[in-house]
């Protein structure tokens, strides 16, 4: 099973990126576990991070088996089975991205550091989640682990 793990804007910038809101880990060391526990769970993960929508969008239509996405790493370019996605502020405005998925029907679990339901009106209404096979936020860089397993559960047992 090949597993995808996606990260919108700024999100590269954890771990000094207000820290109070979103934890001191950083965007590699997320990495580094959720490649540990895809080891335990004995399935594949490509884990990017885009700062730019359109790239992001290309990956999910390859991720998705439709398109060649030149533009993305060649680990994205293959047919994943699912995805973990951190669309950051993209979760709250992007129909693109929603429709991106809806198009190639990729699976996909959404997560959050931050407990966005309790933040800024804003950030209280996610455009994806609808789509997704779950929510998960408020438990910082941890969430990361619990959605990966709970996205592999449910490809595996066909249950949401
Ligand atoms: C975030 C929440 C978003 O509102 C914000 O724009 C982010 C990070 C989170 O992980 O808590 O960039 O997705």
């Amino acid at each position: 099973m090949r597993i995808a793990v996606l990260n919108g804007p700024n999100l590269n910038l954890l771990g000094t990126r207000e820290p109070e809101i979103y934890g001191s880990t950083t965007l590699s060391e997320i990495e580094g576990r959720a490649r540990e526990v895809a080891d335990e769970l004995g399935v594949q993960l490509a884990f990017a991070q885009f700062n730019h929508e359109g790239d992001l969008i290309d990956a999910i239509h390859a991720l998705g088996g439709r398109g060649t996405a030149p533009g993305v790493a060649p680990e994205l370019r293959e047919k994943a089975d699912g995805a973990l996605v951190n669309a950051g502020a993209w979760t709250h405005t992007s129909l693109a991205l929603a429709d991106a998925f809806s198009s190639v029907k990729l699976p996909f679990v959404e997560v959050h550091l931050s407990n966005i339901f309790a933040r800024e009106p804003e950030r209280r209404h996610s455009v994806l989640a609808s789509g997704a096979r779950g929510l998960l936020c408020g438990f910082g860089a941890y969430g990361y682990e619990m959605a990966l397993r709970g996205l592999v559960h449910s490809l595996r047992t066909g249950k949401r």
